[in-house]
């Protein structure tokens, strides 16, 4: 953590990686904070493309952002600013003539447009990549504050991310949905949700919508223990079952569902858990069995009070950090405050579900099989 006393004229704010309910409130409430401080506010869109790449945004990498630009944006979905989870500078992948692909460090370059630019400080609003580069950014002497983003709740010393409680909100509801209709045809219904490294989305939409079954990364899975599971309840008169799977669970020899070849730059892309858990317990168990894919309709949609609350917290609170002369720090939920945390220790682990942890221990009191 530094501080410096370099009085700040200009700052500039990007969204990097997936998308999250709360974005927008972030960036309105960092502007007006910023904005009642007298401070110029650019937005960079698409992560940093619009500063690395200005060519390619017709009209223009850099837009300024005003207090008109954010009015009423509290309540949408999305980012006003557009981001990115291709093209990671620490990591960027470059072409070679003999057709194969390396990866460069172009952080040095971005700091020399950051000063080019005369942009005095940084609010990266990111997960764990944006971060870890907003952290090498703030190392090579750029003032920034990061501010902790993403679905998956997998970001370490903060309590909560914003964008995680919509997602849990929105899963829990859909699979309130799929009790009916599974129990109307005796089905097992399998239900995928995202959640990369850690199963928070899956572990609490799960347990609050009565699963049967929650498959998590944390727990590599045996779905001889999944379909015993379901013949028990069946024989306590329940003839259908919901399972809920992390899109990152794997079984416990073998590897996460990934889509095609990974590509340089980003991170492998996970997809096909659910289905692959459908066909095996179908087969283990006989019951005709269908698969619901959740996915990106997780990422959607207007923010929870709970996420847009936090988000406004998040962005008024990088504010006042750069205004107390801060920089390499996290904005964090402690509730009930929102502190600071070096971006060092926040990037330093991923934070995924303790195996003791309350939630886990709640649901194998009420039964919920975690295929171990
Ligand atoms: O990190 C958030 C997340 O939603 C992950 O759960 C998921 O694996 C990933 O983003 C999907 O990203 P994309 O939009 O590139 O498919």
């Amino acid at each position: 953590m530094t501080s410096s006393a370099e009085k700040i004229k200009k700052i500039a704010i990007c969204t990097g990686g997936g998308d999250a309910p709360g974005l927008n409130a972030v960036i309105r409430a960092a502007v007006v904070s910023a904005i009642n401080r007298g401070w110029r506010v650019i937005g960079i869109r698409d992560g940093y493309n619009g500063l690395m790449f200005p060519e390619d945004f017709p009209n223009g990498g850099l837009v300024p952002l005003t207090r008109e630009s954010v009015r009423g944006i509290t309540s949408v979905g999305g980012t006003i600013l557009g981001t990115t989870n291709r093209g990671n500078p620490m990591q960027f992948p470059v072409r070679r003539p003999d057709g194969t692909v390396e990866e460069i460090d172009r952080t040095d370059e971005l700091i020399r447009l950051f000063r080019l630019h005369s942009i005095n400080a940084l609010i990266s609003v990111g997960g764990d990549g944006s971060l870890a580069i907003a952290n090498v950014l703030a190392r090579k002497g750029l003032r920034v504050i990061g501010v902790p983003k993403t679905i998956d709740n997998d970001l370490d010393k903060t309590v909560a991310t914003f964008g995680f409680d919509t997602a849990v909100s929105f899963a829990t509801e859909s699979i309130d949905r799929l009790h009916s209709t599974a129990e109307s045809h005796r089905r097992i219904m399998v239900v995928e949700l995202m959640g990369r490294y850690a199963g928070w989305i899956a572990l609490n939409a799960g347990i609050s919508s009565s699963a049967d079954a929650i498959l998590i990364p944390e727990i590599p899975y045996d779905l001889t223990k999944v379909a015993e599971k379901i013949r028990e309840v069946e024989e306590k008169g329940q003839r259908y079952a919901i399972v809920v799977v992390a899109e990152g669970a794997r079984p416990k020899e073998g590897k996460v569902s990934t889509v095609g070849e990974k590509e340089a730059g980003r991170a492998e892309r996970l997809g096909g858990a659910g289905e692959r858990v459908g066909r095996e317990l179908q087969a283990l168990t006989e019951k005709e069995t269908r698969v619901v894919v959740l996915g990106h309709l997780l990422r959607g949609g207007s923010p929870t009070t709970f996420d847009r609350l936090l988000a406004l917290r998040f962005g008024a609170a990088a504010v006042r950090a750069l205004d107390e002369g801060q920089s390499g720090i996290m904005v964090a939920l402690a509730p009930p405050r929102v502190n600071y945390v070096p971006l060092e220790e926040a990037t330093n682990r991923m934070k995924t579900v303790p195996l003791e942890s309350d939630s886990i221990l709640t649901a194998r009191d009420l039964g919920i099989c975690f295929g171990d």
